[in-house]
């Protein structure tokens, strides 16, 4: 089976590290030289609207999937002509505009935080006197990291917002006050079997993700379960989702989704049974999922803007260390540690010694 990965980042290499026991091969469109997912398969070097180069990957492989949503929508109508495309480009086009999102998950009855679509700086006085202060302003497409947004805490922060963020089509939305940020990974196969990971307790430090820690028995499993279900079978969508909440007022607010396997599921890699990424492709190989059960206890760290030396990671018992290859720059993801052990005393126990590390 022959896997087209539009994209070739971390997501992709380590999508080919999953697949590639189960007698998978992988190709990559990326236009970056230096993608880190050619290391472990081979690599189409073109934009994601290049329709020569899209149909050469189409005509090479069996099915195309994303490891990366941004890309245009019409780039996934090309493809869908000439392979099957997972996820449909619906789910796409819902997934990659914060506006079509939201307007989703509230046609589906999923809760979110009071939110106005702003297309100039007037729209976004008149939505501030609704919202109120503080706000935050996200471009509707793009973001990521927490890039393409912008927290309004004085009427000073509004003056020029709209500008500063790029006069692009908009989203304002009241800030949430949340006790925590939580994520579900959940996955469709081609014959609708749904499967979930347990909630993931995550926290970001300067809008980057840094630490996500599995839950168990969470009190908003069941609640998170129904929301990722309605979307997933709405959309017909076809392989892993991720679906981030704000833990608020006992209950959930969504804030967004993302259309692939997720960096809050890495700890699936050594922390259970089927990884997000084996069961991706599970998923839109048409195979049986795998069970999506803990093993052990685990939590995982983000490495950014540089990865430890190998040699101290090594040192830490229970710690698996995954280096992406990738040059080292501020801000950037090169790599992550996952702690598994088999209670949950002993995996904090490495887990201060690895973030003595970071
Ligand atoms: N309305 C809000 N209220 C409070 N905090 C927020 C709000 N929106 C975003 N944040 C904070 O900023 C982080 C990044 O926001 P969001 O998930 O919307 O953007 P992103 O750039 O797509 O992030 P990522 O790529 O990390 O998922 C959130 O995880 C949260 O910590
Ligand atoms: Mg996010």
């Amino acid at each position: 089976m022959k896997i087209g990965v539009i994209g070739g980042g971390q997501l992709g290499r380590m999508l080919a590290l999953a697949g590639t026991p189960m007698g998978m091969q992988f190709i990559f469109l990326d236009p970056a030289a230096d993608a880190c997912a050619a290391a472990v398969g081979a690599q189409i070097c073109a934009d994601y609207n290049d329709h020569e180069h899209l149909r050469q990957l189409a005509d090479q492989v069996d099915l195309v999937t994303f490891e990366f949503e941004n890309v245009p929508a019409e780039t996934v109508a090309f493809l869908s002509q000439y392979v099957p495309v997972f996820p449909c480009a619906d789910a796409l086009r819902v997934a990659r505009d914060r506006l079509n999102e939201k307007t989703l998950f509230q046609q589906l009855q999923i809760p979110v935080a009071p939110f106005a679509a702003i297309e100039s700086q007037v729209e976004l006085d008149r939505a501030i006197q609704v919202i109120g202060l503080p706000a935050v302003l996200k471009t509707r497409t793009l973001g990521y990291d927490g890039k393409g947004q912008k927290v309004l805490r004085t009427t000073a922060d509004v003056t020029d917002a709209y500008a500063e963020l790029g006069s692009v089509p908009s989203i304002l939305e009241t800030f949430v006050h949340f006790t925590g940020e939580v994520s579900l990974l959940a996955v469709r196969s081609r014959h609708g079997e749904i499967r979930a990971y347990p909630l993931v307790h995550n926290t970001h430090e300067q809008g980057i993700l840094r630490l996500s820690l599995p839950s168990n028995d969470h009190v908003l499993q069941t609640l998170a379960e129904t929301y990722v279900t309605s979307v997933l079978e709405h959309l017909d969508y076809v392989g892993v989702l991720a679906f981030e909440f704000f833990e608020f007022n006992g209950g959930l607010f969504a804030n967004e989704i993302a259309p692939r396997v997720h960096n809050s599921g890495h700890w699936t890699i050594e922390g259970a049974e089927c990884s997000q990424f084996e069961n991706h492709l599970r998923a839109v190989t048409g195979l049986p999922l795998g069970s999506t059960s803990k093993l052990g206890e685990s939590a995982m760290i983000n490495f950014i803007g540089t990865v430890p030396e190998v040699e101290a990671l090594a040192a830490i018992e229970d710690c698996h260390f995954h280096h992406y290859g990738k040059s080292f720059k501020n801000g950037r993801k090169v790599g992550h540690g996952t702690i598994r052990s088999q209670s949950a005393e002993r995996m904090l126990q490495q887990l201060t010694k690895l973030k003595a590390l970071v």
